[in-house]
């Protein structure tokens, strides 16, 4: 897509990038994503927010074809899919200086290549004029590095809100979100895997936004929101409302005994009156529980027992799990073993960063007999019990 208006003097000039297949690589990205830029031009200067990743800068300087000057280069966020072509861009426009926080500065020129006489410093809440148009600079620290920026033009009443609010997504022609299902999955997703970890500590930049009059949000990644209190709202419920009455149940079993006791157990709880998502780990990416993961009161985990310890597809979703922080009250496990239960024992041990009671585990020797049945029986009125005595059933 090439350069787009969104209100008067502000295009978007970022590039898409749909077959993009990882991010991080670690996350599926089933619709690509985009790397958003965004042209500023004011009546006295101009400013670029943000650049893209290095891989797409032919888009970016085909979307700036014709742009004489650039004034200012925004770096609202370091990580080089957003300021990978910064050093290019101030090749192209000499004149320019980089806006950003001190600590930012430190961060880019980690990073990249860039002088100390390119920068112009602002502080968090500064402000600097395009002429008719302001733009004003606020920290908000963790959404999801420390020097996450959001630029603020209160005559356009836009907000450039960096990763935050962001989706993977790339959007073709459809710059604008909408109402699109498709955005708000993906957006939850993104949220899960690279906000949720800091939601403690970042929630609060809801609150300074909000005091904003806010009418379109332009992320970094993914479409523009023109119905901005929409991604507000679910972030709001997302960062601060209570978990669901939902089970997330994914398991990994290797002869079958494990998937029995799996699928006994969902059923059970379901039973119980709680929602229930079952996931067999073999084959399933970060992206097919992350939104489970956002609204699960509990999150119980099945394995079996291969080479003396838990099967590596439990330990790798422990390990996710445990790093994403999702806000789960409560945990269990359970899962068969040949001739050494201790593994399944010790697995809440992998789950050291998670304030979650941990709950009984239930395992069986071999295929699960009555006894299991009856703990896996017990363990579902427990879960309910405990979603009850929390207000969620
Ligand atoms: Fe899209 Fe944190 O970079």
């Amino acid at each position: 897509m090439s350069k787009r208006a969104i209100k008067e003097g502000v295009f978007w000039v970022g590039a898409l990038h749909p077959d993009r297949k990882l991010f991080d690589a670690l996350m599926p990205l089933p619709y690509g994503t985009t790397y958003n830029a965004y042209l500023i031009e004011g009546s006295e200067k101009t400013a670029l927010i943000d650049t893209v990743d290095p891989d797409k800068m032919d888009d970016l300087f085909r979307n700036l074809e014709g742009v004489e000057k650039i004034d200012y280069i925004v770096c609202n966020h370091t990580e080089q899919d957003h300021s990978g072509a910064i050093p290019e861009v101030l090749g192209k426009y000499p004149d320019a200086k980089i806006l950003c926080l001190q600590k930012t500065k430190e961060m880019l020129q980690d990073l990249v290549t860039v002088s100390d006489d390119r920068f112009q410093l602002v502080k968090d809440g500064e402000e600097v004029s395009l002429g008719n148009k302001t733009l004003r600079f606020l920290h908000l620290p963790w959404v999801h590095w420390p020097e996450t920026t959001a630029t603020y033009i209160p005559e356009d009443k836009l907000l450039f809100s960096c990763d935050l609010f962001g989706s993977h997504y790339s959007f073709g022609d459809e710059l604008f979100a909408g109402d699109n299902p498709v955005v708000y999955k993906e957006a939850k997703e993104y949220y899960a895997e690279i906000m949720m970890l800091y939601a403690k500590v970042s929630v609060r930049h809801l609150d300074r936004l909000a005091e904003l009059d806010i009418e379109t949000i332009c992320t970094s990644h993914g479409p523009v929101y023109d119905q901005p209190q929409k991604i507000l709202d679910l972030y709001d419920d997302w960062m601060r409302g209570e978990p669901k009455n939902l089970a997330l149940l994914a398991f990994v079993s290797t002869h079958g005994s494990t998937r029995i006791m799996a699928e006994y157990l969902a059923e059970k709880i379901e039973k119980q009156g709680v929602a229930v998502k079952l996931f067999d780990l073999v084959g399933l990416s970060l992206n097919d529980i992350s939104s489970s993961l956002v609204d699960a009161a509990t999150i119980v985990l099945g394995s079996s027992v291969v080479m003396a310890a838990l099967h590596p597809c439990a330990v790798n979703t422990a390990f996710l799990i445990d790093r994403l922080k999702p806000k789960a009250k409560f945990a269990a496990v359970f899962g068969s073993y040949g001739w050494s239960p201790g593994p399944l024992k010790k697995a809440g041990e992998l789950l050291p960063s998670l304030k979650v009671e941990l709950l009984e585990p239930v395992v069986a020797k071999g295929h699960p007999k009555a006894e299991a049945f009856k703990e896996l029986d017990a363990l579902a009125k427990t879960i309910a019990a405990k979603h009850r005595a929390a207000g969620l059933l």
